[in-house]
C-alpha cells in the first residue's frame, strides 16, 4: 500500500464534499468543473471518486470513471498551499491500489503538455506517455499528453 502520513484519511467522495472540492478545483484549473458536474460524478455508479482529509479539512480529490478493466482519471488536485509535500503521490497511489483491487488493469489520463508537476506525479507512479492530442485544451490552447499505467505489471519500486 502507499506510504501514509499522520492525520490523513482517504475515503470515497460524498455529496457533502462538493463545495470543498469545487473550491480546490477553482484554484487549480483555468476551466474548472462546476459543482453540478461534481454532483453528477459523485452520484454516478460508473465513477470512482476519492477525497483526502487532513484532520477535518478536505485537501485533495481524485475523480475517475471506472469502466473495468479500464479506469480514466478525470481530475486530481491538492489544495494549492499544500502542494509539493507528497500528498498528491499518496492520493494517487492509494487510488491505484483501490482500482487494482477492484479489477482494473489499466488507468488512463490526459494532462496538459506543460503541466510539469502533474506529469512528474504520474511518472513517479509508473505512468508512461502513449501519445499526444494536439490542441486538446482551451484557455489556454495546449496539447494533451496521453498517459497510462499497466496495473498488471509490478508496482513501482517492487
Ligand atoms: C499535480 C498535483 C495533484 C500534484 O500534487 P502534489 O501533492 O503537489 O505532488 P507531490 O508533492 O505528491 O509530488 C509528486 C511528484 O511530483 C513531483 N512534483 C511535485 N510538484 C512539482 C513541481 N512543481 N515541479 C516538478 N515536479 C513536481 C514531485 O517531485 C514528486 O515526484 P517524486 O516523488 O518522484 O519526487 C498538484 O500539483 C495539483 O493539485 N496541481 C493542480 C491541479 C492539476 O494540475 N492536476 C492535474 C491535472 S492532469
Amino acid at each position: 500500500m502507499a506510504e501514509r502520513k499522520p492525520d490523513i484519511d482517504i475515503r470515497i467522495a460524498r455529496q457533502s464534499d462538493i463545495s470543498a472540492i469545487a473550491a480546490i478545483e477553482k484554484e487549480s484549473f483555468s476551466d474548472p468543473w462546476s459543482e453540478h458536474l461534481f454532483s453528477e460524478a459523485i452520484s454516478d455508479a460508473t465513477h470512482f471518486n476519492l477525497v483526502m482529509m487532513l484532520k477535518e479539512d478536505l485537501i485533495g480529490y481524485i475523480i475517475s470513471t471506472k469502466l473495468l478493466p479500464d479506469c480514466e482519471i478525470e481530475n486530481i488536485a491538492i489544495k494549492s498551499d499544500l502542494r509539493g509535500k507528497g500528498y498528491g503521490k499518496i492520493l494517487l497511489n492509494d487510488f491505484l491500489d483501490h482500482v487494482r483491487e477492484a479489477g482494473a488493469t489499466r488507468v488512463l489520463l490526459e494532462v496538459r503538455e506543460g503541466n510539469k508537476p502533474a506529469r512528474s506525479l504520474y511518472e513517479s507512479a509508473g505512468f508512461k506517455k502513449d501519445g499526444v492530442r494536439p490542441k486538446y485544451y482551451i484557455e489556454p490552447v495546449e496539447d494533451a499528453v496521453l498517459m497510462s499505467v499497466d496495473l498488471t505489471e509490478n508496482k513501482e519500486g517492487e
